[in-house]
C-alpha cells in the first residue's frame, strides 16, 4: 500500500533502502530489488500458468486417494505434494527477489504478495523440511489414535475418533462413560504431541522472523489485511457474548436436571458433557434441552423416502436452487466425475467435499449420499462451493480463492440456512405443513444456536490461544489454554490437569497447523451475507423465515461478489455485499436472526441465580495449580500484577 513511486537512480536507491530498512516499521518485508515491472508481469504469466498444472495434478492426486484408498494412491499424493512444495518454494524464492511491494500495478503487486507472505520458505532447506516433517509427524500420531472402550475389560483397543468416538460424544447420557472418552482422548494427543509442538513454534516463528514478521501469530494475521483484526475479533466476540451466556444459562439447567449436583446452579460447565469433544457444538444434546418436546420437527426424511428420492435427484434439487436464482448450473464434467454414493468396489473418504481441478472445467464432489434432510441440505452447501469455484475461475489463479478467510463456508452457510426452513421445503415439494407455530420456531432456532451460537467462543479462542504462544513463549500452553476456555465458554476441564498434559492438541487445526479464525469470521459473515441476499429478494418478517430461492435479484448480488474471487481487499466487498452498508464484519445481522430465541431465554432465565457463570478457587486450580505454586489462597488474578511488576522492572 506505501508503495514508492518515483523510480531515483540506483546508488541513491539502495541508501535509501538502507534507511528505510533501519527506521521505517512498514518497511517490513523480505523483498530483493527488482521493479522491473514486465519482468514481474511475465513471471506472473509463468506462474499462473505452471501453477495450473501443478495444482491440477495434486488434486487429481488428492482425489484419486479420497475416492479410492490405496497404498499405490497414497504414494502418488504424497509425490505430487512434494512437487506442489518446491513449486511453491521456486515461486516464493522469485518473487521475493521482486521489490514487490513498491510494484506499480495494484494487481500484480497484490498477487506477488499472496506469494511472498505465505508459508515457511525463508527457513533454510535443512528447516523448511524439518518443519514439513514434523506437521506431518503430529497428524499421523493424531490420525492414528485408537481408544479402548469403556468398562470392557479385555475388548480390543480399536475405536476410532471419527467413526467411534465422536458419536458416543454426542449421544451418550452417562457421565463417566464420557469421561472415560474424554479422559483418554486427551491423554492419547496431549502428551506425545507436547515437544514436537514446542519445536513446531520455534520453527514457525523463526520462519516468520525472516519473512519480516514479529512472531508466527503476525504471520498468520497478515492475510487479513486489516491490523486491527484482532480488536474487531474481540468486538464480535463482546456483541455475542449476552446471547452466548443465556443460551449457556439454559443448557446449564437443563443438564442440571439430567446430571444432578454434578452441575453447579451458577457455574461453569465441565467439557464433556455438551455432546462434543471440545464442546464446541452442542447440537447433539438436543434432545435434553429442546424447549418443547412436542412441536412439530423440520424434518423431511421421511417425505423423501416416500417420493422416491435418489441422490441424483438431489444433486439435481440443488441445482435448480442456484438455476432458479439465475446462477451457473453445474458443468458436464461435474456430472461425470463427482462421486453421488459410496462405491461398494472400494475404500473411500465418506466426509462430503467440493473439488476444483484449477483447470477452469473440472469440479466435482465427493459426499455418500443419504436420503435424508441433513444430506439434502450437504448437498446445498457443497454445491454453493462449487458455484463459488465457478464465479470466480476467471481470475488469475492467486485470484481464484475466497474474499476473506471464512467466506467459502459462510456463502455455503447462508445458503443452507435458506435451504432449512419451512417456506423453502415447502416450495419444493417435501413440506406441507407451512407451520407459523412459535413452538416449532423456537425449537428451530434453538437448534441452530446450538450448531452456532456455542461454537463461537470455540472458533474464537483457538487462534487467540495460538497467537499467545507464539509472542509469549510455549511455558504453560495448557493453562493459557484453559484460561480461555474458562473464560470465553464457561467451559472447565472436567478432571485435574497437570503440567505434562497438553490438551491444545485435542483439536486437530492445532498439530495440523491449520487457521481457526475463518471458522470464526465464517459464522459472523453468514448471516450478515444471508441477511443482505434476504433484504435484496425482498424478505419481510424474521430473518430465519427468509428462503433466497428463485431470486434473481439476490442471485445478481452473490454472483458479482463471488466473481471478485480475492482479487480486491475484503472490505470493498464487504460493502459491495451489503449495499454500501457497511464495510466491516459485525454481529448484528447474526442477533436479529436470533432476536425470537433470545427473548424466550431471557424469559426463561429470569428465575436462575446467575446469568453466564461464576468461577471460583476450586475451578481454576483445576488446571493452574502448578504454578500457583505456594501461594496459598491468592486466586491467580491477584498473583498476576505482582508478575507484571517484577517483569516491566526487569525488562527496564
Ligand atoms: C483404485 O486404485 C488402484 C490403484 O491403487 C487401481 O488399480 C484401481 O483400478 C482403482 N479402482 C478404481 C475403481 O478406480
Ligand atoms: C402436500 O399437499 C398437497 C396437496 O395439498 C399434496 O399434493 C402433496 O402430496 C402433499 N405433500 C406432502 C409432502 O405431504
Ligand atoms: C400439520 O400439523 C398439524 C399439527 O402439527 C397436524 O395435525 C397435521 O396433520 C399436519 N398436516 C400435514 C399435512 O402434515
Ligand atoms: C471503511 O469505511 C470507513 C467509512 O465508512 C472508512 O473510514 C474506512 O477507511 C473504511 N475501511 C476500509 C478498510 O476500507
Ligand atoms: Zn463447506
Amino acid at each position: 500500500m506505501n508503495a514508492l513511486r518515483l523510480q531515483p537512480p540506483p546508488l541513491l536507491f539502495l541508501l535509501i533502502l538502507v534507511g528505510l530498512m533501519a527506521h521505517r516499521a512498514d518497511a517490513r518485508y523480505l523483498e530483493g530489488l527488482n521493479m522491473n515491472l514486465g519482468e514481474a508481469l511475465q513471471f506472473l504469466r509463468e506462474h499462473d500458468r505452471e501453477g495450473s498444472t501443478v495444482c491440477n495434478k495434486v488434486m487429481t492426486a488428492q482425489w484419486n486417494f479420497a475416492t479410492n484408498i490405496t497404498d499405490v494412491n497414497r504414494r502418488k499424493m504424497l509425490e505430487e505434494q512434494t512437487v506442489k512444495l518446491k513449486f511453491e518454494r521456486a515461486s516464493w524464492r522469485k518473487t521475493v527477489s521482486f521489490a514487490w511491494s513498491r510494484i506499480a500495478d495494484p494487481y500484480a503487486r497484490r498477487q506477488l504478495k499472496m506469494i511472498a507472505v505465505k508459508g515457511r520458505n525463508s527457513l533454510t532447506d535443512d528447516k523448511f523440511n524439518e518443519m514439513h516433517h514434523l506437521i506431518m509427524e503430529m497428524k499421523e500420531l493424531y490420525n492414528r489414535v485408537k481408544l479402548c472402550p469403556y468398562r470392557k475389560i479385555g475388548a480390543a483397543c480399536d475405536l476410532t475418533f471419527e467413526t467411534d468416538v465422536a458419536k458416543i460424544m454426542s449421544q451418550s447420557r452417562d457421565y463417566d462413560e464420557l469421561l472415560h472418552y474424554w479422559q483418554a482422548w486427551h491423554e492419547a494427543v496431549g502428551p506425545p504431541l507436547k515437544n514436537k509442538y514446542v519445536r513446531y513454534v520455534q520453527l514457525a516463528n523463526q520462519a516468520a522472523k525472516l519473512s519480516g514478521f514479529a512472531d508466527a501469530g503476525d504471520q498468520m494475521r497478515e492475510i487479513y489485511e486489516d491490523d486491527y483484526v484482532q480488536q474487531n475479533m474481540a468486538e464480535i466476540v463482546s456483541a455475542i457474548m449476552p446471547l452466548y451466556k443465556h443460551l449457556f444459562t439454559f443448557v446449564r439447567s437443563r443438564l442440571m436436571e439430567r446430571y444432578g449436583d454434578r452441575i453447579r446452579a451458577d457455574g461453569p460447565l465441565p467439557a464433556h458433557v455438551l455432546g462434543n469433544m471440545w464442546a464446541q457444538n452442542w447440537d447433539g444434546i438436543f434432545d435434553l434441552v429442546q424447549p418443547f418436546p412436542g412441536a412439530k420437527k423440520l424434518d423431511v426424511t421421511l417425505d423423501m423416502m416416500i417420493q422416491g428420492f435418489t441422490s441424483l435427484r438431489i444433486f439435481q434439487m440443488a441445482e435448480e436452487f442456484f438455476t432458479s436464482m439465475g446462477m451457473k448450473p453445474m458443468p458436464p464434467e461435474f456430472w461425470r466425475s463427482s462421486v453421488f454414493e459410496k462405491p461398494i468396489d472400494r475404500d473411500i473418504k465418506c466426509s462430503a467435499s467440493a473439488w476444483d481441478f484449477c483447470n477452469k472445467m473440472d469440479y466435482r464432489i465427493k459426499q455418500c449420499t443419504k436420503i435424508n434432510t441433513e444430506d439434502l441440505i450437504s448437498t446445498h452447501h457443497e454445491m454453493a462451493h462449487v458455484q463459488y469455484y465457478l464465479q470466480y475461475k476467471d481470475q488469475p489463479l492467486l485470484f481464484q480463492s475466497e474474499a476473506l478467510p471464512g467466506f467459502h463456508e459462510a456463502v455455503s452457510n447462508a445458503i443452507g440456512l435458506s435451504v432449512f426452513t419451512p417456506q423453502h421445503l415447502h416450495r419444493i415439494g417435501l413440506y406441507n405443513n407451512s407451520t407459523d407455530d412459535y413452538e416449532s420456531n423456537i425449537n428451530f432456532l434453538m437448534l441452530v444456536a446450538l450448531q452456532k451460537v456455542a461454537y463461537l467462543p470455540f472458533a474464537y479462542i483457538v487462534d487467540q490461544w495460538r497467537w499467545r504462544v507464539f509472542n509469549n513463549g510455549v511455558a504453560d500452553m495448557t493453562t493459557r489454554w484453559w484460561e480461555l476456555r474458562l473464560q470465553y465458554q464457561g467451559i472447565l476441564p472436567p478432571i485435574s490437569r497437570t503440567e505434562r498434559d497438553f490438551d491444545p492438541a485435542s483439536k486437530y487445526h492445532v498439530p495440523a497447523d491449520l487457521p481457526y479464525a475463518n471458522y470464526f469470521l465464517s459464522v459472523i459473515l453468514q448471516f450478515q451475507l444471508f441477511e443482505s441476499l434476504c433484504d435484496i429478494s425482498g424478505h419481510t418478517g424474521d430473518l430465519h423465515t427468509c428462503d433466497l430461492y428463485r431470486s434473481r435479484e439476490a442471485g445478481r448480488l452473490l454472483s458479482d461478489v463471488l466473481s471478485m474471487g480475492s482479487s480486491t481487499p475484503w472490505p470493498d466487498i464487504i460493502r459491495q455485499m451489503t449495499r454500501g452498508q457497511t464495510n466491516r464484519i459485525d454481529a448484528s445481522a447474526m442477533l436479529r436472526y436470533f432476536q425470537p430465541l433470545s427473548r424466550y431465554l431471557k424469559r426463561q432465565n429470569q428465575i436462575e441465580p446467575v446469568i453466564g457463570w461464576l468461577t471460583n478457587h476450586e475451578d481454576t486450580a483445576l488446571f493452574a495449580h502448578w504454578y500457583l505454586g505456594n501461594a496459598g489462597n491468592l486466586p491467580t488474578m491477584a498473583i498476576l500484577p505482582i508478575v507484571l511488576i517484577v517483569l516491566i522492572c526487569l525488562s527496564l
